[in-house]
């Protein structure tokens, strides 16, 4: 499988064609950015680090019954995915209060919730991607009303399995980011599941293991990024 012409640059990835039709190829970038866009910089291998946690994650999530976009790995930082057409849609699980809902609901961040909270929010950087509900969702075309309850499923079951197969490596899922799109009719879910779109704190110390360290100035970026995949590497040989 070859890399053929370019298609797309977004703020971590960059999508190509390949010489299959619908199969393209997705190239994990170093650039990290934050506050939508305002902080920019570079993590020193992260994209090699992403790739290679998406895909033994997708793994991990196809093996349990959960269908992604991935096909698979064919260089250090790069995926062969399927195409998809994606939901205008972000799904975050939260187990652990901390981020944007420490802020709006005025809570303590590390306090634990009784059951994870389950949110929708709209793609679009230009408004910063708000918070919407189902009836958003509904009344702006985004997804039909079993399409929602699907990807709702599937964030909750992801979340489920994902925090045992974090766990195995002493890592705390406090929350994470999932995008979703169409194959064929089906819902699949795409993007990268990654130390950039989770919150991962280590079990006992609670030190913090993901881009919040870029976000906050917190200093170790990459040795928090290699410190996930050593981990992960470790405990599912
Ligand atoms: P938040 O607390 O900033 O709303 O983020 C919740 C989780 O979702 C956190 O693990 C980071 C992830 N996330 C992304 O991956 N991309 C985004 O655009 C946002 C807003 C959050």
């Amino acid at each position: 499988m070859s890399r053929g012409e370019f298609v797309y640059e977004g703020k971590a990835k960059r999508i190509y064609r390949t010489d299959e039709a619908g199969v393209f190829w997705m190239e994990f970038k170093d650039d990290a950015t934050a506050m939508n866009g305002l902080k920019r910089g570079t993590i020193g291998d992260k994209g090699v680090v992403n790739a290679e946690v998406t895909r033994r994650v997708f793994q991990h999530l196809e093996a349990n019954g959960v269908p992604t976009h991935l096909r698979g790995q064919v260089g250090e930082r790069d995926l062969l995915v399927d195409g998809l057409e994606m939901l205008k849609l972000e799904v975050v699980m939260r187990n652990i209060a901390a981020g944007s809902l420490v802020k709006r609901l005025g809570l303590e961040e590390g306090r634990a919730f009784r059951e994870p909270i389950c949110e929708l929010y709209l793609k679009d950087d230009d408004l910063g991607d708000p918070l919407i509900n189902d009836d958003h969702a509904l009344a702006l075309g985004l997804a039909s009303q079993a399409e929602i309850d699907q990807v709702k499923a599937l964030g909750r079951r992801v979340n489920a399995l994902l925090q045992g197969y974090f766990a195995a490596a002493d890592l705390v899922l406090v929350d994470f980011k999932l995008e979703f799109g169409r194959r064929a009719g089906e819902i699949v879910l795409g993007d990268e599941v990654t130390p950039d779109t989770c919150r991962l704190w280590d079990r006992e110390t609670r030190r913090k293991l993901d881009k919040d360290r870029f976000r906050q100035d917190l200093g170790g970026v990459e040795e928090a990024y290699q410190e996930v995949l050593r981990r992960l590497v470790a405990a599912h040989a």
